[in-house]
């Protein structure tokens, strides 16, 4: 069963109450949906989705007790979750959390190609309902286009000559295939991480357009939050830190509309960083759990609109030389 990451900093940082509204938007194993349940008792209610329909069949197995009735569960992708909070009365939210990437249990399950460990079909899918499987990405992409999306979402040396490979060995229908053939071309570069494991990641990154819903969803989650409510995002890699390190830096600063100069309308801060650095996992968690190694934890928290106004006064006043 998937052990969730960051538990305790997630609950601090949430800082759930009792009668609170939250939102988990990607549920997987239900463990951090759990925890904000148990915390908001008697009253409180989450909303908590996921891309993946077996998560929520499992989760919603696992939860059958009297917790179900505070709980709500939905097959939504990240960027669909904003919407669907505010149609089912869920907006304004108390707090709102991210838990990126995969589970254990997709990536324990041989069937959903997670794996380069696991013998299975080259799908990757979250949804297997909707969208291209892996092994049929690869075929409607180029080699510039794949290189592209190796070098991109898998940060993978030498993108070009792996692209060249898994394109001639073309169709690739397994796991096992797509490991064989990048491991024909890349040598072991360190014991720990198999050279198959950072093409694995790219293209599952780009099967389900993560970073695009990602960059897409993180405004709209800020919006739906209540003043003085936060936002917690758990990444697993550089690129998405990155969308939400920027994210959250424009959405911390007010800007003045100055035409021709870079902004052309005011906006109001929305966000105060909770954590300027991000939260790491401790020791103990990443020999606990390795899965945790490359965890890292942002928090916002939505200022009101007073505490907007407030601090675009305050800017204007430095700028003017007040
Ligand atoms: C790391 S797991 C979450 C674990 C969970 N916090 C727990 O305590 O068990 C990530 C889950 O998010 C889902 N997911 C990842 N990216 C998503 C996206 N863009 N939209 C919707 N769900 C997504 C995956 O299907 C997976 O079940």
């Amino acid at each position: 069963m998937h052990v969730p990451v960051l538990f305790d900093e997630v609950m601090q940082a949430l800082q759930p109450r009792s009668g609170g509204r939250y939102l988990d938007c990607t549920l997987g194993g239900g463990g951090h949906t759990e925890g904000l349940l148990k915390a908001i008792a008697p009253d409180g209610r989450v909303l908590a989705t996921d891309a993946d329909p077996d998560a929520i069949a499992r989760a919603s197995e696992r939860l059958r007790s009297s917790l179900s009735e505070r709980l709500t569960l939905r097959q939504a992708w990240l960027d669909e979750t904003p919407a669907l909070a505010r149609s089912l009365g869920f907006a304004p939210l108390d707090g709102v959390l991210v838990d990126l990437g995969l589970s254990s249990d997709q990536l324990d399950a041989a069937e959903r190609g997670f794996s380069f460990m696991r013998e299975g079909p080259l799908d990757m899918r979250f949804d297997r309902s909707r969208g291209v499987p892996a092994w049929k990405l690869i075929e409607q992409m180029d080699v510039q286009r794949l290189t592209e999306v190796l070098r991109a979402y898998g940060e993978v040396p030498n993108a070009r000559r792996v692209a060249e490979a898994i394109w001639q060995a073309r169709p690739i229908m397994t796991t096992g295939r797509l490991r064989d053939v990048v491991s024909g071309v890349v040598r072991t570069r360190s014991e720990r991480i198999h050279p198959a494991t950072q093409v694995f990641q790219a293209l599952r990154i780009a099967v389900n357009d993560e970073l695009r819903r990602l960059e897409a969803a993180l405004p709209e989650l800020i919006e739906i939050l209540k003043p003085g409510g936060r936002i917690a995002v758990i990444t697993f890699h550089s690129l998405e830190d990155r969308i939400v390190k920027d994210v959250f830096r424009r959405e911390s600063r007010s800007e003045v509309a100055q035409p021709g100069f870079g902004a052309d309308e005011s906006r109001l801060a929305r966000l105060r960083l909770v954590n300027k650095v991000p939260i790491r996992p401790s020791e103990a968690e990443v020999a606990r759990n390795p899965r945790a190694r490359s965890a890292k934890l942002r928090v916002g928290e939505r200022l009101g609109p007073e505490d907007g106004e407030e601090r675009r006064m305050r800017q204007k006043r430095t700028r003017d030389g007040e």
